[in-house]
């Protein structure tokens, strides 16, 4: 095979013109809540290094999510229960410099972990310091009621949070397996008291994580000031995350049923996530058939 001849003055032919990069605007609170009111739902995804985070921005994922999740997908623990502070902080900062690598524009979202937030609310501002040092603008925490002092009192001290409901992973073996939640009477009107709480204390996003479409979609209403974001929840939410590496079809474990393989059809991980990212803003994922909890 030739290779084609360099045109004079140049090692490489004839360089073309710079083109200008693509104008991207950055995602931030105010321009998720106008996407909210708009009508399009808000697209999250999980990332733990700085390679397929930048590959989901350039996909067009508006959140990227550092989620403790990263202690069973990359460290291969069974639960996200021992996953550090510091680890998170190593995968938060990888993220942060994937996306500024390319200019990115996602908004990133960091866990903090188990044991992290517990102790007290100037405990959960020490951590949430070095994760945002590490690079998130927001970070996230599971649970209801307890937690509401907490939330509140980072959000007076400039700290974006966003709640986790529903299964919270951290309390798995509180909860006795990954379990739905939120069914019942009484367990529903407990989560939505949790998810008004929070919205009052400030969360300004709320992850429902398995609880019944009927319940999530009404939250969902009810919520004007915080955006949900399900798993394993329908349709009914402003927005949707799924798990990275479940949504390429790789899991070590069981495949929850409400993930689809966007991989199957696609020709590259950029083409599955952009097929994620199609699929939520139509409203062809989630599907609800496969929610009947
Ligand atoms: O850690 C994580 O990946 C999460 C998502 C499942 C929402 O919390």
């Amino acid at each position: 095979m030739t290779s084609p001849t360099p045109a004079p003055g140049t090692p490489y032919g004839t360089l073309p013109a710079a083109s200008p990069l693509p104008q991207r605007r950055p995602i931030s609170l105010p321009r998720l809540a106008q996407m909210r009111e708009a009508g399009e739902r808000i697209t999250m995804l999980t990332a733990y290094d700085a390679t397929f985070a930048a590959v989901a921005d350039a996909a067009g994922v508006e959140c990227i999510l550092v989620g403790d999740s990263l202690g069973m997908v990359c460290q291969g623990l069974s639960s996200t229960v021992g996953v550090t502070l510091e680890t998170m902080c190593y995968h938060m900062a990888s993220v942060s410099r994937g996306v500024r690598r390319v200019q990115g524009t996602a908004w990133l979202i960091g866990d903090l972990p188990f044991g992290s937030y517990h102790e007290s609310p100037e405990q959960a501002l020490r951590s949430a310091c070095q994760l945002m040092q590490a690079g998130a603008h927001m970070v996230k925490l599971e649970g209801g009621g307890w937690t509401a002092p907490t939330v509140r009192f980072l959000v007076e001290r400039g700290v974006p949070v966003c709640a986790h409901l529903g299964l919270t992973p951290q309390t798995v073996h509180a909860l006795g397996g990954y379990r739905v939640q939120g069914k019942g009477e009484e367990a529903a009107a407990q989560l939505r008291r949790h998810a008004l709480e929070l919205q009052d204390a400030g969360a300004a996003m709320l992850v429902l994580e398995m609880v019944p479409a009927q319940l999530a979609a009404s939250l969902t209403t009810e919520l004007a000031h915080c955006h949900t974001i399900g798993i394993g929840t329908g349709q009914g939410t402003a927005g949707q995350v799924l798990v990275l590496h479940d949504m390429l079809g790789m899991n070590l474990g069981k495949m929850p049923r409400f993930v689809h393989n966007f991989m199957q059809d696609a020709g590259s991980i950029k083409g599955a996530i952009e097929a994620y990212v199609h699929a939520v803003k139509d409203g062809r994922f989630p599907d609800d058939k496969l929610h009947a909890w």
